[in-house]
């Protein structure tokens, strides 16, 4: 108690150098109470504990050399809006970002990845997106104006234009990656989020998003959902292209006048409309434009703007790849769709719970012109976002989300302390064998081991005692059977 005493004291005499302190933690005559571990508990070892430490070789035991000031307590949490992943979160997240993946494979893209903070520009548009209005930017120590990416498409599209043309075309390349945005107002929802993206880019036909919906399509069937489950809603911003040149209004204001009608089912109609006056737009033209919005059908969009415009024809195309690709039962046209991002030029699609609890699953469009609005060749180009969070509260309402538990074959135990070499031993010929083996490091109850058995769903333990061991054999138990025999080292598989 006395060293222990003296050790704190030490630590909180500032006038006393810090140089003290590694000798007095590294003498294994003086115990410092542990750590003068965070909340500097009186505790020190026992003098039984000292010696046994010493006897296998241990100095200080828990007791690390201090470097630094003690700090104030730091908060536990993590920064506001951001998420830990303790195991079971990251079993749920490495689940789902294995079925983007391998329905990646299954459509032949490539993966790629980025950096998170990416300069700034890459991000300013003036089309009043909300992606844009929530960037997460901040200045960095060399004055540089720096965001954490809110998205992976204009990192992307800066790739594209960075590999240029040594680049075989089409680039079928997806990604999975963070994305952030800074909220002004933060209601409980998150300031980060994963995302899967996957891009085609140089397809000027709608095959590639029939290609991209369809990929979508096969990860839902993954994951158990059906056509009655989830679908898309699909349109094309030429729809709207077609209307506001039928009143004029100049091609400039597109992408702006997209960004404000996606905002329809989030803000009252007023709102929208005074904003779309506010950009110059003429009542009638409004009018006009949600008429057309409303619409729910092919047949009525091909009366209302005749069949000769390009978005009638993308769309007839494109459902009738659905119907061949076998989703057409997924798909369902709605000119209100034009999806926030000011960049899409064409066919946009979001996919949607049909029970309309959720916000969109995902959302993906064609965006043709995003290379040269960065200096470059425009290339056709289409791809999708999908989120980590929606699909999760989907699948859990629907009870679909997986049982996940730690993948662990063997459990290799041994019986007596000083058959611990020969038990790291049979656990390395196993690992070699490419199984997963939780090597029991302290000694504990045959009780403690089967119950840590249950609960990391093991299939094997394996027990190394002496009377096996002496015969070079370790007994294995078949922990579903419950069966055990002993086995031959040598033939252990
Ligand atoms: C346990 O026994 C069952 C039934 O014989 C067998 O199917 C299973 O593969 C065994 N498990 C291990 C890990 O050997």
């Amino acid at each position: 108690m006395k060293m222990a005493a003296a050790c704190c004291a030490l630590r909180f005499q500032p006038r006393l150098g810090l140089s003290f302190l590694p000798a007095l933690s590294l003498s294994n005559q003086i115990s410092v109470c542990r750590l003068c571990l965070p909340q500097c508990s009186q505790k020190i070892h026992s003098p039984a504990a000292t010696s046994q430490e010493k006897s296998s070789g241990r100095s200080g035991g828990l007791a690390s050399p201090p470097t630094i000031d003690r700090q104030t307590a730091i908060d536990v949490n993590p920064p506001r809006g951001t998420r830990d992943f303790p195991p079971e979160d990251m079993r749920l997240r490495n689940w789902l970002f294995q079925n983007f993946r391998e329905v990646s494979r299954l459509f032949a893209f490539e993966e790629v990845d980025f950096p998170i903070l990416e300069s700034e520009a890459l991000y300013t548009r003036k089309a009043g997106e909300e992606i844009t209005e929530q960037l997460y930017g901040f200045e960095d120590k060399g004055g540089r104006r720096v965001a954490l990416r809110p998205e992976l498409t204009p990192s992307l599209a800066r790739l594209v234009i960075q590999k240029g043309q040594s680049l075989p075309h089409p680039i079928k390349w997806f990604a999975v990656g963070q994305c952030w945005r800074y909220e002004r107002t933060t209601r409980g929802r998150r300031r980060e989020h994963y995302q899967w993206n996957m891009d085609i880019i140089g397809v000027f036909d709608v095959t590639a998003e029939a290609e991209l919906i369809s990929s979508v399509v096969t990860l839902f069937k993954r994951l158990g959902l059906t056509e009655s489950d989830v679908g898309f809603k699909v349109s094309s911003r030429k729809v709207l292209q077609a209307v506001l040149q039928r009143y004029s209004i100049p091609e400039e204001l597109f992408g702006e006048v997209c960004v404000i009608i996606d905002k329809m089912e989030k803000i009252p109609m007023e709102e929208v409309e005074k904003k779309l006056v506010a950009l110059g737009i003429s009542v009638e033209a409004i009018n006009g434009l949600l008429q057309v919005l409303a619409l729910k059908s092919l047949p009525d969009l091909e009366e209302a703007l005749g069949s000769a415009e390009d978005a009638v024809a993308d769309l007839k195309q494109l459902f009738s790849l659905a119907e061949q690709y076998g989703y057409s039962q997924w798909i369902q046209f709605d000119a209100s769709i034009v999806r926030g991002l000011s960049y899409y030029t064409g066919v946009v699609f979001e996919g949607f719970d049909r029970e309309g609890k959720l916000r969109a699953i995902c959302g993906g469009g064609r965006y043709d012109h995003l290379l040269s609005m960065f200096g470059g060749t425009d290339s056709p180009a289409c791809g999708f976002g999908f989120g980590d969070a929606v699909i999760v509260e989907l699948l859990k309402d629907k009870g679909l989300l997986p049982d996940l538990s730690p993948e662990v074959d063997d459990i290799v135990f041994p019986i007596d302390q000083q058959l611990q070499g020969s038990a790291s031993m049979i656990a390395s010929r196993l690992r070699e064998k490419g199984r997963s083996v939780d090597l029991v490091l302290e000694q504990k109850r045959l009780k403690w081991i089967f119950k840590h058995a249950e609960r990391i769903k093991a299939s094997r333990l394996i027990l190394v005692g002496e009377a096996e061991w002496q015969k070079g054999m370790v007994r294995v138990k078949n922990l579903s059977t419950r069966e055990e025999q002993d086995v031959k080292v040598d033939e252990l598989s």
